[in-house]
């Protein structure tokens, strides 16, 4: 087992990250470890209880735990702050105390909803990290970031909040498609990108999804550490932290233009990472060749380099002008010096102008 610990001196909180083949298998016992309490509410979508949800529940009821399942539609869209009365409604109708445990069992969204309830329910109960897209256990599981989003935006109400516990199972990657598979791939590559050449270097060796799974614990357990090193110095998100946000400037433009339908997370950072680093490679901030080498290992792990109708970005451009992580109406965007270095670097939405084509009709 691979067995990290994320230590937050700002927050004075620790927690463990257990990866493991199989961990799932042994789940009741380690949230059993952490709490006293023996009532939980595991918090799902109804395609990961589907394969999941039945598991989890007989793990935990084996160790003596009284386990509510609270069942939510898949998709971003149950990811809203109207959802939350609902979720609320039923922690209570669970008897769920303070000292009772959330069980976060999903992917991005299940993660965002579900910590959000823990940090907010009771004002914060114990939240464990279950989580079930490779997205979702190289990144979002990892950090403290929960939320929600509102009409005008996504992510625009949340917290800090970490789980007590992050358990990760990569054999549940299995149930993925592969489209979602690669989309958890563009986070992988990105921390190569930003952090760790030699690591960039072995994901450019793995030439199948299935040469992937034969590394897979410690592919993930290099992504959480990567992530763990970045988020112990800069927890609140307000300097390194920010590198993370490597590709995706652009790519939640991307997601935003597409209304988050045609277009998955993933895919719009590949895009993004392998656009910006193409403009900044041409204004000599990045090594010559740096684009190259992303679009082969993205290209290697079935992720798009370019937008498929470049004349989008007429449009994108002004989503740019949106991005929330601006500070003091500064964008920040994320730039290789050359693979495994990064640094921020202070600009606008001119950036991107090369980006823009003569083809628009308005
Ligand atoms: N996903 C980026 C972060 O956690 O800061």
């Amino acid at each position: 087992m691979n067995e990290l610990k994320v230590r937050l001196p700002q927050s004075s909180v620790s927690y463990e990250i257990k990866i493991e083949k199989g961990l799932l298998q042994k789940v009741g016992k380690e949230v059993a470890q952490l709490t006293k309490s023996r009532r939980v509410a595991v918090i799902t979508d109804r395609n990961v209880d589907s394969y999941y949800g039945a598991r989890v529940e007989q793990q935990l009821a084996d160790e003596g735990f009284e386990v509510s399942m609270i069942v939510l539609q898949p998709g971003e869209q149950t990811k809203t702050f109207s959802m939350m009365p609902l979720i609320f409604s039923q922690l209570i109708e669970a008897g769920l105390t303070r000292s009772d445990v959330i069980v976060a069992l999903g992917g991005g969204v299940i993660g965002d909803i579900a910590g959000f309830a823990a940090s907010s329910y009771l004002r914060g109960i114990d939240l464990v990290q279950i989580p079930t897209s490779l997205l979702a256990q190289v990144d979002s599981s990892v950090g403290g970031k929960v939320g929600v989003d509102l009409p005008e935006g996504k992510n625009l109400v949340g917290a800090f909040y970490h789980p007590t516990q992050v358990i990760i199972d990569p054999e549940v990657l299995n149930t993925l498609t592969d489209h979602y598979f690669a989309d958890g791939m563009a986070e992988v590559i990105k921390y190569g990108c930003i952090w760790d050449a030699a690591f960039f270097d072995s994901l450019s060796k793995l030439e199948s999804r299935d040469a992937v799974m034969t590394e897979i614990e410690w592919i993930i357990a290099r992504c959480c550490d990567i992530k763990r090193e970045v988020v112990e110095q800069d927890e609140k998100d307000k300097g390194m932290r920010m590198l993370l946000n490597f590709g995706h400037t652009l790519g939640h433009a991307i997601e935003a233009y597409y209304h988050y339908e045609n277009i998955t997370h993933g895919h719009a950072v590949a895009i993004g990472m392998a656009t910006l680093t193409e403009i900044s490679e041409a204004r000599q901030l990045t090594e010559a060749g740096t684009a190259d080498q992303i679009r082969h290992v993205l290209k290697m792990h079935q992720l798009p380099s370019e937008l498929e109708d470049p004349k989008a970005y007429n449009d994108i451009l002004s989503f740019v002008s949106k991005d929330k992580k601006q500070l003091n109406n500064q964008l920040h965007v994320v730039l290789l010096n050359s693979i495994g270095s990064a640094a921020t670097h202070q600009t606008d939405v001119s950036f991107f102008e090369s980006l823009r084509t003569g083809g628009q009709d308005h």
